[in-house]
Parts: structure tokens; sequence; C-alpha cells
């Protein structure tokens, strides 16, 4: 987490101040500034959402032309203006995103030299580091490589020294860092889509690489070979990124989703997929975190059910520690709408040591995860700024449903005619989804009453037991209403002790072969008198004594896209829930949209 973004240009406070605003996705408890200006370092630093740096810097006139910047989700160090970043270091000022593993071993050899420590952080040891080195007169570059020597973990820093030669250096190690060079100035930030229009040409640095960018160049300074740096063209535009008519981008990403479905199932992308020849995987593996986890759960019921392929699904930030059995015929996907997670890498990178195939599902498709891995799709769900993961979770979902048909037809598990009404079933998606989000305030009612509660459950079964969890997910995330979520017949072996009249239950049943179970198991909720929510089919209502704001029809539709219908609802409840409380819905306390440390 935490966004850094750097500028070399002729005001490169405002390429630095929008960039920041474009990665405050990245962290929002503190946010600042360090602007090369009168040959002086000038740091400003504010604590909470980027308006109060902002609001700081208004109140006095800025002008310099190399400036980095940094917005903090807190790793060492609770939000402080001491912790935020650039932290300084007499004429050396550095951004860091990662953790720095040895910093207390860094910080007792400093001060041992006699330095000092303002903050709680692990990234301060970084620039008393360089400041150490340029003391004994080594070169910026040397100062920086001997520092960047020492440090254990994973970083990406951009470093403001100021010397006669004004310039900004960025390197990193296992975490993402992207450089452009523009027409008005040279760049570098953590993510492509923090960087403004000024930046067509844009540089993945590998570890260790050490930047130097100035007004004249983009070097590279620690290669031996001479490597010259090698664009490639910038694909993440910023300008998509704007709310529209909408009151939140969350809200802006929900309402998106009918004509995502539109395009993705009239897109001929399935000659992309048939690059992957399931007949010779004997097991597929999905490893992803949050949301994109939960989209695993349901592609492994379609893969099974429908292409009869053996698949496991794991959390990434287990898998590489429990020692898992990776066979050379395995498939692993890796899912994540950012590309950037460090669990999910990490597992990816783990995968490959193992010489698995591995695959990535990416929203952002130069991202390090699809860099890294043999093959990658994109989910096509364009920037999502909402912190809590709405279309991408669809999306993720389109593409597995796609790839589970090419697996289907290779296989032969199902006949032609059983995948051709699969496919006609993906095709009613935007139809469905559309019906559903045009009864939106109907979920409205629901999340005025759900709000009085402080504790919710929710109840699936089959695939759908994944919407309940990616549902209590939604609404825990930005309503801050604790919600856990159950495979329904498990409710008897445990949660049902949970039960009284301050407990309420969500279930969602649609109609299909398990709604009879499911009615057994809503009848267990009412005799413990727990008021009942459900998102289902009319007969459920016909059978419950429900009010109108306690039960949301769902449409009649075919099994197979049931998960991906019935989670409109889910998103809608969390979003009004949290309308509801006033909370703020795209940046919920202690999260992060991009979650790059482990
Ligand atoms: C964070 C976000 C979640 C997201 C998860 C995985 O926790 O808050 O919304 O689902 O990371 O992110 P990824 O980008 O890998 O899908």
């Amino acid at each position: 987490m935490c966004g850094i973004i750097g500028a070399v240009a002729e005001t490169a406070i405002k390429p630095v101040l929008d960039g920041l605003g474009r990665l405050e996705y990245r962290g929002y408890d503190s946010s600042g500034i360090s602007l090369l200006s009168n040959n002086e370092i000038q740091t400003i630093k504010a604590q909470g959402k980027l308006t109060n740096l902002k609001q700081r810097l208004s109140e006095q006139v800025l002008d310099g032309e190399c400036c980095i910047g940094h917005t903090r989700w807190a790793t060492h160090g609770r939000a402080s203006v001491t912790n935020a970043h650039p932290h300084q270091c007499g004429q050396v000022s550095v951004v860091h995103n990662g953790i720095i593993e040895n910093y207390l071993q860094l910080k007792h050899q400093l001060a041992q030299w006699g330095h000092h420590f303002s903050s709680a952080t692990d990234s301060e040891v970084i620039p008393h580091l360089i400041n150490h080195y340029l003391s004994q007169h080594l070169s910026e570059e040397e100062a920086i490589a001997k520092t960047v020597a020492q440090l254990k973990g994973s970083y990406a820093i951009g470093v403001l020294i100021n010397s006669t030669s004004k310039n900004l250096y960025a390197i990193k190690q296992g975490s993402p860092l992207v450089i452009s060079q523009g027409n008005e100035g040279a760049y570098m930030a953590s993510d492509a889509m923090a960087l403004g229009s000024d930046s067509g040409k844009i540089y993945y640095p590998n570890d260790n690489e050490l930047i130097k960018l100035n007004t004249h160049d983009i070097t590279l300074c620690n290669d031996s070979s001479n490597k010259r740096i090698h664009y490639i063209k910038n694909k993440q535009s910023s300008d998509a990124i704007s709310k529209g008519q909408h009151s939140s981008y969350m809200e802006k990403e929900i309402f998106e989703q009918v004509d995502l479905m539109k395009r993705l199932s009239v897109s001929n992308d399935t000659d992309e997929y048939s690059s992957i020849n399931f007949n010779q995987i004997n097991k597929i593996t999905i490893i992803a975190c949050g949301t994109s986890y939960y989209a695993a759960s349901i592609a492994k019921s379609w893969f099974e059910k429908y292409a009869n392929i053996l698949v496991e699904i794991d959390i990434a930030s287990e898998y590489r520690y429990r020692s898992p059995i990776v066979s050379e015929k395995e498939l692993t996907i890796f899912v994540s709408q950012s590309g950037e997670t460090a669990d999910t890498l990490a597992a990816l990178r783990y995968a490959k040591s193992k010489k698995a195939q591995t695959l990535a599902l990416v929203n952002v498709i130069n991202s390090s995860i699809a860099r890294e891995a043999d093959f990658s799709f994109e989910i096509y769900a364009g920037p999502e700024i909402g912190v809590a993961s709405t279309k991408a979770f669809s999306c993720q979902l389109a593409i597995f449903y796609k790839m589970t048909l090419e697996a289907a037809k290779q296989r032969e598990f199902i006949d032609a005619n059983e995948i051709s009404v699969l496919a006609k079933n993906f095709m009613q998606l935007p139809y469905l989804m559309e019906k559903v989000l045009q009864r939106c305030l109907e979920m409205k009612d629901m999340a005025k009453k759900l709000t009085k509660f402080s504790n919710v459950l929710f109840l699936g079964r089959g695939e759908l037991t994944a919407i309940a969890q990616e549902g209590a997910l939604k609404l825990k995330e930005i309503s801050y209403i604790h919600a856990e979520a159950y495979a329904a017949g498990e409710l008897k072996h445990g949660p049902i002790a949970l039960l009284d009249e301050q407990m309420p239950v969500l279930v969602i049943a649609p109609k299909n072969g398990l709604t009879d179970k499911l009615l057994s198991n809503i009848q267990e909720v009412q005799a413990r008198n727990a008021p009942i929510f459900i998102i289902g089919d009319r007969s459920n209502k016909q059978y419950i004594n429900l009010q109108e704001d306690e039960f949301f029809e769902l449409p009649e539709m075919p099994e197979s896209i049931q998960a991906l219908i019935s989670v409109i609802p889910m998103q809608l409840l969390a979003l009004y829930s949290a309308q509801q409380l006033g909370k703020n819905v795209d940046q919920p306390r202690n999260l992060a949209k991009s979650v790059t440390v482990e």
C-alpha cells in the first residue's frame, strides 16, 4: 500500500498533487510532499485525507522543479503528521512504499552513528542511511546503492537530494514502480494510473535498477552493460476516472456492470482462452485475496460441474506457507483486480519456482502479476476506484464463465447442446442485471431496516455461499456492521446459537435445486425469532410472512448465472447501509484498494 509519486518538471508540484489524488486508493490516512525549491527542500505533510494536505499547501506559494509525494496506509507507526512521508534527513528526502523488515537493526546502527529519529516508521532509516553515506563523500548514486544493499524486505522508493544537479532517484525491490518520460517532464509513481496525460511512454524497472530522473533525461545508473530503457505505451488512462452523475465511485461501478456485461457477452475473446489446453491439465489451483478469492470459489464450482476439472482454491497469504503440492501438469490461476496484491504476487512466484504453469486474471494488464505470469487474461472492468470491489468481481466471474465453457468444450464433459445453453444463459446477464438495478430503491429500504442491527448473518447454499460471503465482506468493509457468512446447512452446527431478536439473518435464495433445503433452514431461523431478510424467489415470500422491506425478489434466471445476478443486491445493500450510516463509501477506514504489503 501507500502511493508514491515524483516529478521533475517546470512546476513539479502540480503533477505530484494530481497523481496523489489518483493514488489515494492506496491509502489515505496521511499524505505529504517534498519540493526542491531555491536550493532548499521544503516538506509539507498532513494527517487524514489529501484535502488536508491541499489545504495546507494552499496557504503558501510553492514552486520548484523536483517534487516527491506520498499517500500513506499505516504499517509501522500510527497515522500522524510525524509518521507521514516524505521522511527527511539533512539534504535527503524519501518516499517509500513497502516494508523494511530489518529497520530496527538499521535504526540501532544509525543511532550509534549519532542519528536521531522523529517517527515510528520503518521508512525513516532510508534517508538517514543515504545521508550517512553522502557524508562519507560517496556520490549520490553510490550512497543510494549502498543504502538499498542493506535493506531487507520490499520497497519502492523515491529519493530527492538537495544538490546542484537536481536529480530525483527511484529504485524498487519487490514493490511496484513505474517510470515515465513525458514531453513536459519525467515522472515516477507506484502505478501508471497515477500518471497524468503527459505520460504516454512508460517503463517498469526491474528490481534494483537505480533510475535517475532530471530535466534532461532518465537514466539507468547501475547497469554496467549500458542497457537502455525500453519504454512501452501507457495503456492506463487516468481520464476514465470520474464519478459522473453518481454520489460515489462505488455506486457508479455497481451501475456500470450492465454495460460491462453487454460488452463481455458480445466480445469475441474465446479464442484467447483456447490457448490453454485443458486436456493436459490434471488440476487447477486458483489463488487470490478478498473479493477475488470469492470469485475463485465460484469458478471452482463451475470448472468442476461443467468441465470435470479438479479445482483447489487458496487464500494467497496462506498458499506458499502451507507447503502445497504443486505439479508441472497443474494450472495455477492468480486472480487480482489490481495485479499488485503482495500476497498474490508472492504466491505466483512460489508456484513459478515449483514449475507450475501460471495464469494471471487481472484488471490492470501491465501490473506486476500480469507481467510475471506465463499467460495473462484481462477482465476489462476499466479502472475500479471504490475500495470495495464490485464491477471487478462480476468481470472476473464473467471471464471464468467463458473459460469454463472453453474447458467444457475441450474436455467434452457435457455435450454441445448443454454448452450452447450455458452460453445463451450468459447472454441474459445484462438484461437480468438491469432488471435488478432498476429496483435498487427496494434495497435502500432493506438497508434502512438492517442498519438498526449491529450484526448480520448471511446464508447461502452451493456456489451462492460465496455470494453470501461476498455480501458479508461488502457490508462490513464499508458500513462497519459486523457480518459473517455461512453455508446454510452449517447453521445448525454452531451459528444457530447466536440467533435471537437482535441477530438478523439474510438469506440468498433464488429458485434452484437447493430451494427446498434452504426453506427448511429459513424455518429454523424463524423458529428462533431472528429477523429474516430474503433475497430470492417469490415462492419464499409465500411461505414466510415477510414485510416489503425484508424481501427482495430476484428475477427468474438460469442456475448457471445466479451468482452473477445475486451479487448485485448484496453490493447495493452494502452501499445503501454505509450511506444510511453516513460512512465514506469509497474510502472506508483502515482499508486500501491495493495491498502491496504482506
Ligand atoms: C483489498 C481490497 C479488496 C480486494 C483485495 C484483493 O483488500 O480492499 O477489495 O478484493 O484487496 O485485491 P486484488 O487487487 O488482488 O483483487
